[in-house]
């Protein structure tokens, strides 16, 4: 059933110019059963055969364009003008569109609706205080590590991610207790939920898969969502205050300028939020793991800390940013090393274009890899060594490194994530030491496992040890 590469299929699909390469495919399903379930180890190999941009067929999905170079990236999505929108919309997944996919921030087309909604939780979260409630949740945290003896990190950054996305969405800024009954059913709705694969589930090209339980429990799971959220909408109404907006239900009542949403699309998009949000949690649970794997990593963060706070100063945002370039390079280094989300969602070109001399139509869909440019050794000595050294003295992110995705399409929670990382970093290893525990290796990046475009962390516990 293999065709060779470039014969045969493109006839199926004009959208793609005949000199892209790419591996050969099966006439039915392309090459989409040839993609490795972690699809980014795919997206690399790929790209040491056939170059930095090359195309894969998705079989009766269609044909996409894969962009695994650095060059790639950042002429796809740090174009000079900022306007340039060529790649700024989506492709959808056909489960998704099934399930209905409406009012989803990461995965509407760049349309007005896409542009008003971004423009709401850029405003909500700028309303709202947003370190305070990050410090608040590392507090929190801290507890649970000074009174433990033992603490499944991973357990912990997961509660904590959960109670951030509350307060940010649904709780008026405020954070539960983990032990609460009411966050608990939360929290079990959100990571169910973000558990689910979405793209590289097989319901996407054998659709007689909707008509088993496979699809009826993701749909199941979606519906549930919706009648958990609900009763906070009403409640909201009841003590709605145009001049005190306190989460994102808040923003969607009303208050926030040039925006006009019914208030039910509120439970869309906090929904579709959810999922790429809980990126955060991976990203929090690497930075730990990496800096209790490397001791001397940890030592250096402790003499920072040490030389620009004493045991009775809080950490601030503003101190770590400016005042600890270590920590700040350990963060970069823990996002380039395991590169938390391997892949941007999926772009779509939005018309016609000539991209670095491939003609790429309209509605083509785009892969770009982030994991093949963070690794390759073109880029970086020693891709696989953990040195945040490297990053000391580098004021900008590197052309291409982009962790959140750039341009139009990208993360609307990179600030405050960028914030929780920094808040979290300092506040655990001003207080604590971390250690594994004995007889229990520590996890490695060869360890990790994909989940929902997330590289995931295996479970680890650590023993923290008070320093003061
Ligand atoms: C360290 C943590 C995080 C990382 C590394 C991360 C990374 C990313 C990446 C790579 C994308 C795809 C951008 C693209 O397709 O061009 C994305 C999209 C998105 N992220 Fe994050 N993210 C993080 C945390 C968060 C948080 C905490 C939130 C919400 C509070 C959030 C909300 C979103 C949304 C809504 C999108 C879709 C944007 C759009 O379609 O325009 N992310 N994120």
């Amino acid at each position: 059933m293999a065709t060779s590469e470039g014969d045969g299929n493109d006839s199926q699909c004009p959208m793609l110019s005949k000199t892209l390469s790419g591996p050969s495919q099966s006439l039915l399903f392309g090459n989409l059963l040839q993609i490795d379930a972690n699809t980014h180890l795919s997206w690399t190999k790929w790209s040491k055969e056939f170059g930095s941009i090359y195309k894969v067929s998705f079989g009766p999905m269609g044909n996409a364009v894969v962009f695994s170079g650095v060059n790639e990236l950042a002429a796809a999505f740090e174009p000079e003008s900022e306007n340039d929108n060529t790649f700024s919309d989506r492709w959808r997944p056909p489960v998704l569109e099934k399930i209905g996919y409406a009012g989803s921030i990461s995965w509407e087309n760049w349309l007005e609706g896409a542009k008003q909604r971004k423009h709401l939780m850029k405003e909500v979260f700028r309303s709202m205080d947003i370190e305070g409630l990050l410090k608040k949740e590392v507090d929190a945290v801290c507890d649970v590590l000074s009174n433990k003896e033992q603490v499944d990190v991973c357990e912990l950054l997961n509660q904590a991610n959960n109670n951030i996305l509350l307060s940010l969405t649904l709780n008026r800024g405020d954070r539960y207790e983990y032990n609460d009954d009411e966050f608990k059913i939360l929290s079990e709705v959100i990571t169910s939920n973000h558990n689910r694969p979405v793209i590289a589930s097989p319901m996407n090209y054998v659709q007689c898969l909707w008509h088993t339980p496979l699809y009826n429990t993701m749909r199941r799971n979606y519906k549930c969502l919706k009648s958990t959220l609900q009763p906070y909408i009403d409640s909201h109404r009841a003590d709605f205050d145009s001049e005190n907006i306190r989460d994102l239900i808040d923003g969607y009542l009303g208050g926030i300028e040039e925006t006009s949403f019914d208030v039910q699309e509120a439970i869309d998009h906090i929904k579709f939020l959810f999922p790429p949000a809980c990126s955060l949690r991976v990203a929090m649970q690497w930075v730990i793991l990496f800096v209790t794997r490397n001791d001397d990593v940890q030592k250096k963060i402790q003499e920072e800390i040490d030389q620009v706070l004493t045991d009775a100063d809080e950490v601030n945002d503003e101190v770590v940013t400016n005042k600890m370039p270590y920590i700040n390079a350990v963060i970069k280094e823990s996002l380039r090393l395991a590169t938390p989300v391997v892949q941007l969602i999926p772009h779509c070109a939005i018309k016609d274009t000539n991209f670095k001399g491939y003609e790429i139509k309209k509605d083509t869909i785009i892969i770009p890899n982030l994991w093949g440019p963070n690794h390759d050794p073109e880029n970086w000595v020693d891709p696989f060594v953990f040195k945040p050294d490297r990053w000391l003295n580098v004021d900008n992110l590197p052309p291409g490194f982009m962790p959140f995705g750039s341009g139009l399409r990208k993360c609307d929670g990179y600030l405050m994530s960028m914030t929780a990382l920094r808040i979290l970093t300092a506040t655990v290893f001003k207080r604590f030491h971390l250690k594994g525990v004995e007889g229990e290796k520590l996890p490695s990046l060869e360890d990790s496992f994909m989940l929902v475009g997330c590289n995931h962390p295996n479970h680890f516990n650590v023993i923290a040890t008070n320093r003061h």
